[in-house]
């Protein structure tokens, strides 16, 4: 259904060939370069979203949330914008498992894990120089306040979700890519913490992916690289996805300035030709 809707920029696609009359006569003919990812309108914006096991997870680092604003920061100067969405970590659920005792239900522990995610968001309010300060929790939101210069800032917004989830629904508004920075350094053919001989993939499709992520989420006890409400999302839009670590903000600044090296997992899907999966 999402293919009769796909947005199409205009540039030309090498199936629909034009004369060489037609185009050498006809100014607004001028040659752009063939995209085979134009879903992904908005190359300078990145939804990051960044997991509570990176900074949040045994003790609070704040020292390393301040050193990650400062390379964002420098990455804003340089005419990058971010969308950052801040997961819970343990925190989230030390206070989970604390409501559940009391008799809180599914519903009331999102609202918990809810509320940690935009308490640990608020740290980035302090240490990005153009943030919008507060919190924002509507989607939306997100397009406005880069309009007005400043960095969107979210934790979690509904119950039934993650803070992948919104993500995902960000970067599908604004036409961006999606990083995903976690504790593992990218998507592995098994839970690389279980299973130390699992492959990790430098490339996948969104198909690939999400067939991988749904083998993963039978497993008992498992913990997916990403929910698979926001991996519905970026394989429906076909989103440009990277999975990285945390540990290595040099790598971070290689994907933001479109290296062709960098340490983790790209998922991609081009729209006219079939990709090996
Ligand atoms: P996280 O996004 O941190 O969940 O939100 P997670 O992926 O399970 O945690 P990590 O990345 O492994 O540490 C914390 C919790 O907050 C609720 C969910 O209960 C989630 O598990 N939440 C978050 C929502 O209900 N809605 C949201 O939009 C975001």
């Amino acid at each position: 259904m999402f293919d009769l809707f796909e947005k199409w920029d205009g540039t030309p696609r090498p199936t629909e060939s034009t004369s060489s009359t037609e185009s050498a006569s006809s100014s607004e003919n001028t040659y752009q370069p063939y995209n085979p990812y134009p879903q992904n309108t908005n190359e300078k914006i990145f939804v990051v979203s960044l997991g509570g096991s990176v900074f949040f997870n045994e003790k609070l680092r704040a020292p390393e949330i301040a050193k990650f604003c400062e390379v964002l920061n420098e990455l804003i100067r340089e005419g990058n914008q971010f969308v950052l969405v801040i997961g819970g970590g343990r925190v989230a659920r030390v206070y989970q498992a604390g409501a559940k005792s009391m008799g809180a239900n599914n519903f009331e522990l999102d609202e918990v894990g809810i509320a940690v995610t935009r308490a640990n968001a608020l740290f980035f309010t302090y240490g990005i120089d153009n943030s919008w300060r507060g919190v924002l929790t509507d989607p939306k939101e997100a397009e406005r306040v880069l309009l007005l210069g400043k960095t969107p800032i979210f934790g979690g917004t509904i119950p039934g979700q993650t803070t992948d989830a919104v993500a995902a629904i960000i970067a599908e508004l604004l036409g961006a890519d999606f990083i995903n920075v976690s504790n593992v350094d990218g998507i592995y053919s098994a839970d690389p913490a279980k299973e130390p001989n699992a492959k990790l993939y430098k490339e996948l499709t969104h198909t690939k992916m999400v067939s991988l992520l749904k083998a993963q989420a039978s497993k008992p006890g498992a913990h997916t690289f990403v929910d698979p409400h926001a991996a519905a999302i970026l394989q429906r839009s076909k989103i440009r996805s990277y999975f990285i670590s945390g540990d290595d903000v040099e790598n971070f600044k290689s994907i933001v300035r479109r290296a062709p090296e960098f340490k983790g997992t790209i998922v991609q899907t081009e729209n006219t030709t079939t990709m090996n999966e």
